[in-house]
């Protein structure tokens, strides 16, 4: 069942964190929707605008109408991830996406505001919800790359300020996270002082956490034992989720660990079985071992084990 992130960040807040997966092939909704199942938990898929070109957007929105009606008791929202302008509009008038991310973040402040609340006004003219911008994390997604340096933590007071003036529904604030899986070149911090004050002058507003990948050092060890190169690949430590969660951190953005996964799958696959070209053989490994990997961040997430008392609060 498809539901929004409002409903679901309801339910999340000050307790535990929804996990927000990107997908962009059959392969990873499956493993998706299998860890999300086994570990009983409402999750969030998001889909990037790479992802929505990678095959083709018709496919995938497909593929996760499909998952929906294979996996009845399935409770998850559809979310654009890190969307600009016009991208959000074409998912809002889809009429399939549940909630839409606008990110502004690398335009100044009142520009920031002005095309999020355009953004806002025609989501909520649908019903669907929007996730919206400030500060800067640093690392690489999609067309923009910021260095650690150039990386601005996101201003409480500022955040205050943007959410009164956006109407929008959820904030990603940069506390210290960035994209990929070379985070934290010097000692990991996250900024919880940050999240602390915002919390205080956003009471009860669901915040999000991007860049949120933990980069198992087992798993980067095993890809560069297979011929990987990720020497100094580093991420968040996934025992900060839940005390992020009691700040109001609702929504925790994870796809460079799934990515992780499928490479390191794929590299031993075929080292070990160099004359092996079957694609169904390490894909149904990955699909399996892709599930145990989203059973265990949910239980890190404190949303393992939520989909009933969540299906009960839906019905009221
Ligand atoms: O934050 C970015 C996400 O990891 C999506 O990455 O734009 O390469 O699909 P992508
Ligand atoms: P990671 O690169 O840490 O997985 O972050 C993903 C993300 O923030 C998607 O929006
Ligand atoms: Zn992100």
């Amino acid at each position: 069942m498809i539901v929004t992130t409002k409903e679901l960040f309801k339910h999340a807040y000050g307790k535990y964190a929804i996990g927000a997966y990107n997908i962009n092939n059959l392969e990873q909704c499956v493993g998706l929707f299998d860890g999300n199942m086994k570990s009983k938990a409402p999750f969030i898929i998001q889909l990037s605008k790479g992802a929505r070109s990678y095959t083709n957007k018709v496919f995938l929105e497909a593929i996760i109408r499909a998952a929906d009606e294979i996996y009845p008791d399935a409770i998850f929202a559809v979310h654009l991830d890190h969307g600009d302008e016009q991208t959000c509009y074409d998912c809002i008038d889809s009429g399939f996406y549940s909630s839409v991310m606008i990110d502004a973040s690398s335009k100044p402040f009142e520009e920031n505001v002005e095309i999020t609340k355009r953004v806002v006004e025609r989501a909520h003219a649908k019903g669907i919800v929007v996730e919206a911008e400030l500060g800067q994390l640093g690392g690489v997604e999609e067309h923009v790359v910021v260095s650690e340096s150039e990386a601005k933590l996101t201003n409480p007071a500022d955040a205050k300020r943007f959410v009164e003036a956006t109407g929008c529904d959820s904030l990603a604030c940069a506390i210290g996270t960035s994209h990929g899986a070379f985070k934290f070149t010097g000692t990991q911090g996250l900024h919880f002082e940050v999240l602390t004050e915002i919390q205080k002058l956003l009471p009860g507003f669901p915040l999000v956490m991007h860049g949120s990948s933990s980069v198992p050092q087992d798993e980067v060890a095993r890809i560069n034992a297979a011929g990987g190169k990720l020497n100094g690949a580093k991420g968040v430590d996934a025992d900060q989720f839940l005390p992020a969660a009691k700040l109001g951190v609702t929504k925790i953005n994870i796809d460079t660990d799934g990515r992780l996964v499928w490479c390191r799958v794929h590299r031993e696959h075929f080292l070990n079985k160099p004359e092996d070209f079957d694609l169904r053989k390490p894909g149904k490994v990955f699909m399996a071992e892709y599930a145990d990997f989203i059973a265990a961040k949910n239980v890190k997430l404190g949303s393992a084990g939520q989909l009933d008392d969540v299906r009960a609060m839906l019905k009221k």
